[in-house]
């Protein structure tokens, strides 16, 4: 028998990657790969790229710089290296990378990774490969289930893909370019996945897509399903313990959506819905195709039926033409709205995409100011939303060990690590722990052990709050 060949896989962006790398090692799996940590060990190696910032697309050519001296270094011990980017750069700038990095053996878009082992095989006769384009068939039909040891090692919590791609085109953005239109696999697919997963002792499922809540797959009854009916869906299978979906378009938030919001206690009351600025001239720039205030009634849709709920959202600083007095607007829907965490970005300039035509720059300066005062904002909003935790009581998943010896670490439905001290068999398990403090970003507390202990709702919303 040969030896298994191995194979590391870094991946950047985000969560579809996160997905896409866990299937493309286990497609590889089938052909005989192992995976190995250390990529100067390699036998193959996949840059998983991501394309939405300059910076991040940058990193792509000083990674292949390093992984072209590994290959080299391989090679005079006799051993081959192949090397293959994947993600979004592959797709945007496949043809640039094959020519500016000879190193290079194979080039794969999003959505050809069932292609892979054709292409790696190709590859080894000599010739480099390269596709990016979008193939008619869709891969996730074709690409290997992971193994029950695979789902094991990588814990109690995992991702499914529903919906790729997206047909929003908001004038910033190169999603719609990298991973092309949208389109929803089909319920039956979903529930096989989580389903296989359970089985295995996965208890939290996130469903993931670029713009989950554009959800529309093909139901088991012939019609298009919403994400809140497939939600619905997802709640009755056995073993899944919560449901969290990313990432929703203000937009796309319908009836279906927040009734399962109302009816089921599976699904976390702990939702992530970009905004990207305050000011209605700046939404209309960037071709969100919603004003601050339609932002807010989304918002108060979900904490009409869910008082305890809480919200994240990404925002771009700096965008072409943002004023002082636009960047305020983005201020005060932060202070109305009350986040529980954000992201946020300086506006980066994406080849092909229509911003990138438009002249009024922000400055540097004026972009790092703007940044600064945003994130000690948002600071300040996770810093009382998670203290608010303290001397209440939260129901956390135990995910795994913690650093400190005989501690576990779980998360609450707020996505907050909790620290507790207790035994390794509760791992898989929700359970009540009374918060006592708070480290940084995470809580510490101790378990509840007596049933009447649990959260009431008073209780609950005070966190919300
Ligand atoms: N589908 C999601 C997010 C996709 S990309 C949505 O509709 O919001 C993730 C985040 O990256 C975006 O929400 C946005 O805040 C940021 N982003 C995208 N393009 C960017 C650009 N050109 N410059 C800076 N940030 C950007
Ligand atoms: Fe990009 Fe807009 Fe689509 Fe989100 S909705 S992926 S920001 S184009
Ligand atoms: Fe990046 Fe592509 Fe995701 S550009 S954020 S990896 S969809």
């Amino acid at each position: 028998m040969t030896p298994p060949r191995k194979l590391h896989i870094k991946s950047y962006g985000c969560q579809m990657n996160v997905y896409d790398a866990q299937r493309m090692v286990d497609t590889l799996g089938a052909e005989g790969f192992v995976e190995t940590a250390d990529a100067g060990d390699a036998d193959l190696v996949i840059l998983n790229t991501c394309h939405i910032r300059e910076k991040a697309s940058e990193k792509v050519y000083s990674e292949l710089g390093r992984l072209r001296v590994a290959k080299e270094e391989a090679a005079k011990a006799g051993r081959a290296m192949q090397i293959a980017v994947a993600g979004c750069v592959a797709q945007a700038e496949g043809a640039e990378i094959i020519a500016r990095a000879p190193t290079v053996d194979v080039v794969v878009g999003p959505q050809s990774y069932h292609h892979l082992p054709q292409l790696l095989s190709q590859a080894s006769r000599g010739e480099r490969a390269i596709e990016t384009e979008f193939p008619a068939e869709d891969k996730f039909g074709f690409l290997a289930k992971p193994s029950r040891e695979a789902i094991r090692a990588r814990g109690v919590s995992a991702f499914v893909t529903v919906q790729e791609g997206c047909d929003k085109f908001c004038t910033f953005c190169v999603v719609p370019y990298t991973r092309g239109a949208e389109m929803s696999r089909p319920v039956a697919r979903i529930v096989d996945d989580v389903m296989q997963l359970t089985e295995s002792g996965v208890r939290e499922i996130t469903l993931i897509g670029q713009n989950v809540n554009a959800y529309h797959g093909d139901g088991p009854d012939g019609r298009a399903w919403t994400l809140g009916r497939l939600l619905y869906r997802i709640a009755e299978i056995p073993g899944v313990a919560r449901i969290r979906y990313s990432t929703s378009h203000p937009n796309d938030v319908d009836d279906d959506l927040i009734a399962a919001h109302r009816d089921l206690r599976a699904v976390m009351p702990f939702v992530h819905l970009p905004v990207q600025s305050g000011s209605d001239r700046i939404l209309d720039l960037m071709n969100r195709r919603h004003g601050a205030a339609d932002y807010r009634r989304v918002v108060d849709r979900f904490r009409s039926v869910r008082p305890d709920i809480a919200f994240s959202s990404d925002f771009i600083v700096g965008f072409p033409g943002e004023t002082e007095e636009d960047f305020r607007a983005t201020l005060a829907l932060i202070d109305q709205i009350g986040y529980a965490a954000a992201y946020s970005f300086k506006y980066s300039p994406r080849p092909g995409t229509p911003a990138a035509d438009m002249q009024e720059m922000v400055s540097a300066t004026e972009m790092d100011e703007r940044l600064e005062r945003l994130q000690s904002l948002i600071d300040s909003q996770q810093a009382a939303f998670n203290r608010s935790a303290i001397g209440t009581v939260v129901d956390v998943l135990f995910e795994r060990a913690a650093r400190k010896p005989g501690q576990l670490v779980g998360r609450t439905a707020y996505l907050q690590p909790a620290h507790v001290m207790a035994s390794e068999d509760i791992i898989g398990q929700v359970l009540p722990v009374r918060i006592d403090s708070l480290e940084r970003y995470s809580l510490l507390g101790e378990l509840v052990t007596t049933p009447a202990a649990r959260p009431d709702v008073a209780s609950l919303m005070s966190i919300g709050g």
